[in-house]
């Protein structure tokens, strides 16, 4: 027993870290503003490289992954100031080309300077991110697309390298519509001489955000939000001025949050659109919705009934929220069966879970929950972002106190992420350990 109660034997070797200590029981009440998102801002800083000048990001989240971007765009000879929420990129005439593994094995999004550094500079030589807590995480589709585009690209030494003195225009079918090779051949497709027809590109938000920035730098895109974009490429991008879209997957944690405490929150700042499916199915769990054009209120009185999900790319159920429904589902009311389509690892934390007393069985792609009348608190270790909000949400109605331990994860999504649970009442604070 030590001053945070008993731990499991293998956490005990840790050097000093912050952890997060919840009591469950308390209902969450409030209204809360929801940021930038994450999986948008850091494309669009990687995408201010096309452009050199100053070009300014508002509505920008204080999250570490920010940070990891823009020490990425310094090395890369960029100057970036960042106060508040606004992040001003001073993009040199000649940056560096080389993005070094010790900085993209701590963020694998780093891997999104691949396509601005090849359109700008003639040649990128990127880390490989490798695999990651939610799986492995190919890149062949960014390779296949840029190779379409004429670019030669080996991989040698754990580095991608990339090369094209002039990109050139292409037609081309992505295998899936992968978010992140969408971005990468966008970005490169903006300055390749000619047409250039993605097909069966991502939908999400994010990329619709990507897309309109591009377009008011100078870029000249066509099917915006649609599977199918068409790019005239142009000769030069201008800086630009942006606002980053609201971060859908940080008001959906939210909002299952205030269903699984049975309290009632105000979520501000984010199109409910952009998170139909998620709020349908939190209404099919019992909860009462009110959704106006950028934001919602949900409320819940009582305990909420089991939903099945299947991730799928948007305007699917997102992945980035089953971890937290998987989380609901473990206090529901029956039985549910989640189906995970994206990341073949992200069911990993449901061991975790189930040290809070939850009953998961999985296998493959499959999740069966049994929802259980009570948890009960118990020291967790977050594994990544989105497992780590799964289990802080199981710990806010667990029995006694939860411990969850590698919150650094949860630190590099989620802006003052206890501080927001605090201000809605739960009973969680951040400790060093
Ligand atoms: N894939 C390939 N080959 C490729 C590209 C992707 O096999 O060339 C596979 C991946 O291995 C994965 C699937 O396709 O199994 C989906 O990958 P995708 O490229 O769509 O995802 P991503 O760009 O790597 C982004 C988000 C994720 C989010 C997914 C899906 C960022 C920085 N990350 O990842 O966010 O889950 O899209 O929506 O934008 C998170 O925020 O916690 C997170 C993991």
């Amino acid at each position: 027993m030590d001053s945070i109660g008993n731990r499991p034997i293998w956490l005990t070797y840790d050097a000093q870290v912050d952890v997060f200590r919840v009591t469950g029981g308390a209902p969450l009440e409030g209204t809360v503003a929801v940021p930038g998102a994450k999986n948008s801002v850091l494309k669009l800083m990687a995408a201010t490289l096309l452009a050199p000048g100053t070009s300014i990001l508002t509505n920008v989240p204080d999250i570490e992954d920010v940070t990891i971007m823009a020490e990425l765009l310094r090395r890369l000879g960029c100057d970036v100031d960042q106060s508040g929420d606004r992040v001003c990129i001073t993009v040199p005439a000649t940056p560096d080309h080389r993005a070094d593994y010790d900085l993209v094995r701590k963020m694998r999004a780093s891997i999104c300077v691949l396509g601005p550094l090849l359109a700008r500079c003639g040649a990128a030589d990127v880390a490989v991110p490798g695999g990651d807590n939610i799986g492995s995480r190919g890149l062949d589709m960014h390779v296949d697309g840029l190779r379409k585009l004429g670019a030669v690209v080996h991989n040698e030494h754990g580095y991608l390298l990339a090369e094209a003195k002039q990109l050139s225009g292409a037609h081309i079918v992505l295998e899936f519509p992968s978010v992140g090779a969408t971005e990468t051949l966008l970005m490169a497709a903006v300055t390749a001489k000619g047409e250039t027809v993605l097909e069966n590109v991502a939908r999400e938000p994010e990329i619709v955000d990507i897309c309109r920035m591009l377009v008011d730098m100078g870029a000249k895109v066509d099917g915006i939000g649609s599977s199918t974009l068409t790019v005239q490429g142009v000769q030069e991008l201008h800086p630009v001025e942006h606002r980053v879209v609201s971060d859908r997957i940080v008001a959906g944690t939210w909002a299952v949050a205030a269903v699984m405490t049975q309290g009632r929150v105000t979520v501000s700042g984010v199109a409910p659109k952009y998170l139909e499916l998620p709020l349908e199915k939190l209404v099919s769990a019992g909860a009462e919705l009110s959704v106006e054009d950028q934001g919602f209120t949900i409320s819940m009185s009582e305990r909420p009934t089991s939903v099945d999900i299947v991730t799928l790319p948007y305007p699917g159920f997102p992945t980035d929220l089953q971890p937290q429904f998987i989380a609901m589902n473990s206090i529901a009311n029956g039985a549910a069966l989640v189906t995970e389509n994206l990341f073949e690892a992200r069911f990993r934390f449901v061991q975790e879970l189930s040290r809070l007393g939850a009953d998961v069985r999985t296998d493959g792609h499959h999740a069966l929950i049994r929802g259980k009348s009570e948890l009960s608190g118990a020291p967790v270790e977050a594994t990544d972002i989105r497992a780590g909000a799964g289990l802080v949400l199981a710990g806010l109605v667990a029995k006694g106190e939860t411990i969850v331990y590698g919150v650094s994860h949860i630190d590099r999504g989620y802006a003052g992420f206890v501080d927001v649970l605090q201000k809605l009442g739960a009973d969680i604070a951040r400790v060093a350990e």
